[in-house]
């Protein structure tokens, strides 16, 4: 993608995120509390800031695996076309999940994850999902947990990217453009 010229507007404060991890985790507990050893498993790459907050919040017994599926690239649309980049160390028969997702959009690539991972016959799958942009939805599908919807604005910040670049921001912001094209 060419170079263009963007800034960022927060959307949502580092604080605030916090704040909904932490209501987040009460109702996960509840739900795993008898689980013996839940396998909380990260979408690389987006999701590993929220996946290490949110483990951290997890009083129970956990390990933590991570799988990669490719989704936009270096573009702002997704392929819809979704790979296995990178599969899961572990075998996941028989055990209680926790899919972690950074942002619903589409909807394929948790499509696809769901079909592959179920295709193992876990014990029980749950999945959540940081950001949820439901108006872009073109698959049916809704996280079990969500963070936050957000309307259809691409964002970065807090694990996620544009184009590899704004991981590193503690909040979610949104990409401004501009350049001329943009006004
Ligand atoms: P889906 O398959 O269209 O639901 O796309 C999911 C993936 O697309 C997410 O895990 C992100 O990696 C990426 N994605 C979707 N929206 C955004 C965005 O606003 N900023 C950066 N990446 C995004």
């Amino acid at each position: 993608m060419p170079e263009r010229p963007y800034v960022i507007d927060e959307m949502i404060s580092a604080k605030a995120i916090a704040a909904r991890i932490e209501d987040l985790s009460h109702q996960i507990r509840s739900e795993f509390a008898e689980t013996d050893k839940l396998v909380v498993v990260g979408l690389l790459r987006g999701s590993f800031v929220f996946i290490a907050d949110l483990v951290r919040e997890l009083d129970l017994a956990i390990e933590v695996d991570f799988l990669e599926a490719s989704s936009y690239g270096d573009d702002m649309e997704s392929s819809r076309e979704v790979r296995i980049l990178k599969d899961l160390r572990g075998a996941i028969e028989g055990r209680d999940v926790l899919v972690v997702e950074d942002i619903v959009d589409t909807g394929f690539t948790l499509t696809h994850v769901i079909k592959l991972l179920k295709s193992r016959k876990p014990a029980r799958l749950r999945t959540i999902a940081l950001l949820d942009k439901p108006t872009r939805r073109e698959v049916d599908i809704r996280a079990d947990w969500i963070g936050f919807e957000i309307p259809d604005e691409f964002v970065v910040g807090y694990g996620i990217d544009f184009a590899q670049r704004n991981r590193n921001l503690p909040f979610i912001g949104k990409v401004r453009f501009t350049d001329e094209a943009a006004k």
